[in-house]
């Protein structure tokens, strides 16, 4: 490669998004430029370059994780190019089934290879900080043992089809406002045991062709220009071997990208090539460090579909997928209330009336970049009525006319934003009572859109609106006046409150995002069909003041007269330079409310059955830890339906030296389908570094000597079976480097 070469090959092709930022495509002759590669893939979010005499092909890449996301039509051409929308991350995640979401992985990394691209922009695996982040639909959880091996076994599905992953966004890129101007401050220790530790396990249980660095700054600097989080960390801490992508247009300094391990910078525009071109001839960058950079790309484009000559059909097997996310959907559905067992209908409740806006308009993800361009979505009606269910035509006509009317009064959707939605129709207690005379159930479903650029808002948002508090109790008095039954339906992508409103319905099925066949799967939970498995990743607290980064969140402009203050894709091209500090450190879910005693809605692994399990005859290997324990337990079904368990493993560390948290999730499994009576025993293994935290002095995950307490639990407030055992010396299990180191003292949040 000449000089020149080598410089634009560690940029991507450019991308031309009109009237907002557009790159000469003619300065490098014949480079396809994204959104107008029409000889590639058409809607694509980024290509490298070809070097045709070097035999070197451009790769594809694009979004997202919750499924492949391209142009569904092309110009001149009949055919069409549409994608399975899948459970949105946060869905899959409350599964807690990493086969089932390696399952996931295989369907729709076999659309990324049959549509021809490279490598899919996902999983998005930051931890939900805050639930206010308009992300966190397409993050997996407050936890990072459940979003490492989440996004572990999405990686391992993915790229069963020979085509490759990119973890994201590496790391605490845990706010959308101001995001690629936002300086994140937080301690290594909160880096390296919360933020970071996902992505560790990720990397190491399923080493991904690629990871994205995030568009924030950590302690300073931007990840993108971190070489302690790139190369220390990244790199020589855990093993990776892949090469680092930036967010799309992030970071800022393209010379210093390349030293930090940052290999690639998207979409990539002649400037960052041009800067690069003359570091080199002035000496500024050592062009062993382009070579690396090259190498690390062409390790991956080797591994590529491209390379292999792969004659992609464009025809992947929809139907089979369709299938895929209808039953995936229905596992990580989670059952918040189900009181006298109003759920599941019973077949005398044939006639079903469908309040909200949303049980006739279901949201299938989250927008932005996670968003897909699916061929249908299955709304809750039509779900029910595909089971065999009738409903109320005079309540689906009020509703749809009340919608036709509304949206002309609604403001423009803004591409790439959350779903502009009509606000929920006031139902008056005639039309209450009438509908309660008429159907044998009420569903009130409630719906949220959010997604990227921007966060989402206490009021209307998290907290229900009036009119909606209005509608579940309205319905909910005149059902119960009938002694008929009304059950809530959230059609969400993160966490809401529900403390002020639960005791109004018999039940509350929280449903997610759950893509394209969510109508199906809700249908299929509702009636039976599939006994709902689900348990919270994330902890749904009273109330968001509750929330230990509420004061916090978003973080705090620090340049005022700098940016937009408009939000949305033009605050993302002219940000406020802001900053966050994470004060409440290590304390994040349910680690904090667990540890200061903080009454929670709903616990994080919590979700109900429509059986029962009982947990007993704990067993552990030794008292006295050794190398490795081995913990077992029965789970038994003593219900009178079939369904499956989610057992969670929690421990409490002896904190004389450092300051822990009350629990730590260590392991979690999910049982086989137990039939009434049946009984599975689960053996879980306690390694050394499940006992450590991470000690800033030493740079070292230490275990400190003293007693330890294993709880099995149904949920992190739920204890079951419990078991000790004693480590009678200090483990230091592992040494990593200095990193990250905060240049400011940071008062942070202790028990
Ligand atoms: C976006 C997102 C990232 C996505 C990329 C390409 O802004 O932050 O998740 O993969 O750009 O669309």
């Amino acid at each position: 490669m000449s000089l020149t070469e080598k410089a634009y090959y560690v940029t991507g092709t450019g991308m031309n998004i009109p009237g907002l930022v557009s790159t000469d495509s003619t300065t490098v002759p014949g480079a396809p430029v994204v959104g107008e590669t029409q000889s590639l893939v058409p809607g694509a979010a980024g290509t490298t370059y070809e070097i045709p005499h070097l035999n070197i092909p451009s790769m594809v890449l694009a979004d997202g994780p919750a499924g492949l996301r391209i142009s569904p039509t092309r110009e001149n051409d009949n055919a069409t190019y549409y994608c399975t929308a899948f459970p949105v991350a946060t869905l899959l995640a409350s599964t807690w089934d990493t086969d089932l979401v390696y399952r996931v992985g295989q369907s729709m990394g076999n659309e990324v290879l049959e549509y021809g691209v490279a490598i899919l922009l996902g999983p998005g695996m930051n931890i939900h900080m805050n639930p206010l982040c308009g992300r966190n639909f397409e993050y997996y959880s407050e936890d990072p043992l459940v979003t490492g091996k989440m996004a572990a076994a999405m990686v391992n599905g993915v790229e069963s089809q020979e085509v490759g992953t990119s973890l994201k966004h590496f790391s605490a890129n845990n706010v959308e406002t101001n995001r690629n101007a936002l300086n994140v401050i937080a301690s290594e220790r909160a880096l390296r045991e919360i933020y970071l530790e996902g992505f560790r396990i990720a990397v190491q249980e399923a080493q991904p062709w690629t990871v994205m660095s995030s568009y924030n700054l950590i302690n300073n600097t931007y990840t993108a220009e971190s070489h302690d989080l790139l190369t220390k960390i990244l790199r020589e801490d855990w093993g990776f071997k892949g090469l680092v992508m930036t967010d799309w247009f992030g970071g800022s300094d393209p010379v210093a990208m390349m030293m930090a391990g940052n290999d690639l910078l998207m979409p990539g525009n002649p400037n960052q090539a041009n800067a690069i071109l003359a570091a080199v001839k002035e000496g500024g960058l050592d062009e062993k460090v382009l070579d690396q950079n090259i190498e690390r790309i062409l390790t991956v484009l080797n591994e590529s579909p491209h390379n292999k000559g792969y004659a992609y059909s464009n025809k992947p097997d929809l139907e089979a997928h369709a299938e895929v996310t209808r039953q995936a959907a229905t596992e990580g559905m989670v059952l918040l209330k189900n009181d006298n067992d109003a759920l599941p209908l019973t077949s005398e409740m044939n006639q079903l009336a469908a309040f909200g806006n949303t049980s006739y308009e279901i949201i299938t993800g989250g927008t932005g970049s996670g968003d897909v361009n699916e061929a249908y979505s299955v709304s809750l009606v039509e779900g029910l009525q595909s089971a065999g269910y009738s409903i109320v035509k005079e309540l689906q006509d009020i509703y749809s006319n009340y919608a036709e009317t509304e949206k002309e009064n609604l403001p423009p959707q803004q591409a790439f934003m959350p779903r502009v939605r009509v606000p929920e129709m006031a139902v008056d207690s005639d039309l209450a009572d009438r509908m309660a005379a008429e159907a044998d159930v009420a569903l009130i479903t409630i719906g949220r859109s959010s997604g990227e650029f921007s966060d989402r808002n206490v009021e209307g948002d998290f907290n229900l609106t009036q009119a909606e508090k209005a509608l579940i109790k309205t319905i909910s008095d005149a059902f119960h006046a009938k002694d008929k039954k009304a059950v809530v339906i959230l059609n969400v992508g993160g966490v809401i409150e529900t403390a002020s409103w639960r005791n109004d319905p018999d039940a509350i099925l929280l449903a997610w995002q759950a893509g394209q066949e969510t109508g199906n799967s809700i249908a299929d939970v509702i009636s039976g069909k599939v006994n709902p498995s689900g348990k919270l990743a994330s902890t749904f607290p009273m109330k968001y003041e509750d929330v230990p980064s509420s004061d916090n969140f978003p973080g705090v402009v620090i340049e005022a007269e700098e940016g937009s203050d408009e939000g949305g894709l033009s605050s993302f091209f002219t940000p406020k330079p802001s900053e966050i500090v994470y004060k409440e450190d290590i304390y994040v879910g349910y680690r904090y409310y667990n540890s200061f005693d903080v009454p929670v809605a709903y616990e994080f692994g919590y979700g109900l059955s429509y059986t029962q399990f009982e947990y007993k005859n704990v067993k552990i290997n030794s008292t006295k830890f050794n190398e490795q324990l081995t913990v077992s337990v029965d789970i038994q079904n003593v219900g009178d339906v079939a369904g499956r368990e989610v057992v969670q493993v929690y421990l409490t560390a002896p904190a004389q030296k450092m300051n822990k948290p009350a629990q730590e999730l260590i392991a979690f499994e999910k049982t086989k389908f137990l039939n009434p009576g049946e009984i599975q025993r689960l053996e879980f293994v306690i390694n050394p570094l499940d006992l450590t935290s991470f000690d800033e002095a030493t740079s070292s995950w230490t275990a400190e000597a003293g007693h330890y307490t294993v709880n099995v639990g149904a949920s992190s407030r739920d204890f079951r079976e419990t078991t000790s055992f004693d480590l009678e010396e200090e483990l230091i299990v592992q040494k990593v480097n200095r990193a990250l180191t905060p240049n400011r003292e940071i008062n942070r949040l202790k028990p």
